[in-house]
């Protein structure tokens, strides 16, 4: 399959489910193909689209496009792979993704990304909602160094006011536990979060990511520091994550891509230029430029 910006609408609209086509793995539908508001689930060759941006541009002050015009979708449930050059937009997209560019200065965000049926950037909708439905680890483990083991997981938690120990307990040990990270860390709960490893660490970010259980997880390189076994762990624990999460991550291991990722879309220069299953992509690609990345030989 490939989908093409230009194409996708187009597609999707010839493919929305109507009443009675069930949307597997969408929770929020109730399982009879629309949305709590009254939108109609969509489904591209018949998997269902859990997100998807519409002409989303992100201008840095006056003149910096960080992205432009990006239309594209997120399949539910799956992994996606961003992939393209330094500087092309890849972490901007993700950054749109849950309204983080709301907390920068001189940012201006227009278009649309649309979760379950509804855009995030309508002013009614509440961006700490968001960020709670859609969680995010970043590049470098940012985890609250000073804080224990037990407090960085539960930080998203308390923020929403939950403070009933053994519902914390639980939710402590379910997240570490989808982190790959219990085993390692069920005696030392009480340590600081600075005195882990740094792969440990990264996997405590996604624990406390997963701690308020997100519906959609955004990565932007989360390997990128970590040796070879972190890595792998991580990438596997992307694989038994998405039976429950939909995932985006930025990488710039193109083996990662391949080997983590159901679609993959190639930014370039700010903006999208093809998404397409992955296995697709890295065989053959419809654009030139994504051929010239992948193969090296780019200009
Ligand atoms: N906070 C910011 N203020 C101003 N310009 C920014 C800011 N963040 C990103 N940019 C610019 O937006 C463009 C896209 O940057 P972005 O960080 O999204 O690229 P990227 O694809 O993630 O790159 P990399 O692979 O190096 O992480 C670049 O021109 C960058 O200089
Ligand atoms: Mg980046």
């Amino acid at each position: 399959m490939s989908i093409r910006a230009t194409e996708q609408r187009e597609t999707a609209a010839g493919e929305i489910v109507g009443a009675g086509g069930a949307a597997t793995g969408v929770a929020a539908t109730g399982g009879n193909g629309f949305y709590p508001n009254g939108r109609p689930v969509k489904k591209i060759d018949g998997t269902t689209v859990r997100m998807e941006t519409e002409g989303l541009t992100v201008r840095y002050g006056v003149s910096t496009f960080g992205i432009q015009d990006v239309s594209m979708p997120v399949f539910d449930r799956s992994v996606t792979a961003l992939i393209g050059p330094s500087g092309c937009g890849k972490s901007t997209f993700l950054r749109a993704l849950n309204r983080m560019h709301d907390l920068g200065v001189d940012i201006e965000v227009t278009g649309a990304a649309i979760l379950d049926g509804e855009n995030i950037y309508e002013p009614q909708v509440d961006a700490v909602t968001i960020r709670r439905r859609i969680g995010m680890v970043f590049q470098k483990p940012t985890p609250f160094p000073t804080k224990s083991i037990y407090e960085n997981v539960c930080a998203g938690l308390r923020l929403v006011g939950m403070r009933r120990k053994n519902v914390l307990d639980e939710a402590v040990e379910k997240a570490l536990t989808d982190a790959a990270l219990w085993d390692e860390v069920k005696d030392r709960l009480r340590s600081p979060g600075g005195s882990l490893s740094g792969g440990q660490q990264q996997r405590l970010c996604i624990a406390r990511a997963l701690a308020v259980e997100p519906e959609v997880l955004l990565m932007d390189e989360p390997t990128s520091s970590l040796d070879p076994n972190a890595t792998m762990r991580i990438e596997q624990l992307i694989q038994q994550l998405k039976e429950q999460v939909t995932i985006v991550i930025v990488t710039h291991n193109m083996q990662q891509a391949a080997r983590v990722s159901d679609y993959t879309a190639f930014f370039y220069v700010g903006e999208m230029v093809e998404i397409s299953r992955t296995q697709q992509i890295f065989s053959s690609p419809r654009e030139e430029r994504t051929q010239e990345y992948l193969s090296g030989t780019f200009s």
